[in-house]
């Protein structure tokens, strides 16, 4: 693991938009994939405005989301499909049909493994982007998830729903269900970046380092992966006992 310590969010951001920017650049045919939440909201603005500024081009860029609640009409706002186009997608250049989040209507069965087929029939993702949760979630993989998951449906934790809650106007309105790629499906990108920002996420960062890969701290299995990029604030990073502070 590469670990990139800065100074706060705002930081973190314009790292992250920098690695993402020139790796469009360079890839134009890539496969990405992104996250929602709060931490990538900044991340997202700068990539617009390096889109218009800059004239990054996502004519041939292919996305794949993390996960997606179930449960939800689909035209909720408070989806993770309405999150990615308002924050992102209705900014850039990229065509529709190549993006791609986890379908939460049908047959559920059937949805997981289409989601897992379209991503093996786009190449694989080339560089994937994710946050982490207060108990070292990545995507919806709660603790105790198996390291060779892949894409499936997944029931979220107390804790979980106590951090994200207070993004829906009636915190009980938040479903308990997601859809989520797995473990295994993220290792198969080529690249990933993990942002984390804040002291609500110290533990975490500190338990994805320097614990022993355990299903106990899903991130911990970034870990076993050769390509990872992990940008962190000053905060996220307090608790990490080894000198890279
Ligand atoms: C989002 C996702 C989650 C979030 C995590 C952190 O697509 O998969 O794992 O990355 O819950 O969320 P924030 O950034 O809101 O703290």
């Amino acid at each position: 693991m590469e670990i990139i310590i800065v100074k706060d969010y705002e930081q973190m951001s314009q790292h992250a938009a920098t690695l993402i920017n020139q790796f469009v650049q360079d890839n134009p045919y890539a496969t990405l994939g992104l996250a929602t939440g709060h931490t990538p909201e900044r991340t997202y603005k700068l990539l617009i405005e390096a889109h218009h500024d800059l004239h990054i081009d996502w004519t041939n860029i292919t996305t794949f989301n993390l996960d997606e609640y179930i449960g939800l009409n689909p035209n909720s706002p408070h989806s993770y499909r309405a999150y990615m186009q308002e924050k992102l997608f209705k900014h850039l250049n990229i065509k529709p049909q190549n993006i791609h989040l986890p379908s939460i209507t049908g047959d559920m069965a059937q949805n997981v493994i289409n989601y897992e087929k379209s991503i093996t029939n786009a190449g694989g993702i080339n560089l994937q982007l994710l946050g982490i949760g207060q108990n070292g979630h990545i995507a919806f993989n709660e603790p105790g998830t198996d390291f060779e998951t892949t894409t499936h449906v997944a029931n979220l934790t107390p804790m979980t729903l106590s951090a994200n809650n207070r993004y829906f106007k009636t915190p009980t309105d938040m479903p308990s269900k997601a859809i989520t790629m797995g473990l295994k499906t993220i290792m198969q990108a080529q690249a990933i970046i993990l942002l984390a920002s804040g002291q609500d996420k110290a533990t975490a960062v500190q338990q994805m380092i320097e614990n022993e890969p355990s299903a106990k701290v899903p991130a911990s299995i970034l870990q076993n992966h050769n390509r990872v990029t992990v940008i962190v604030d000053q905060q996220a990073a307090s608790k990490l006992k080894q000198v890279l502070r």
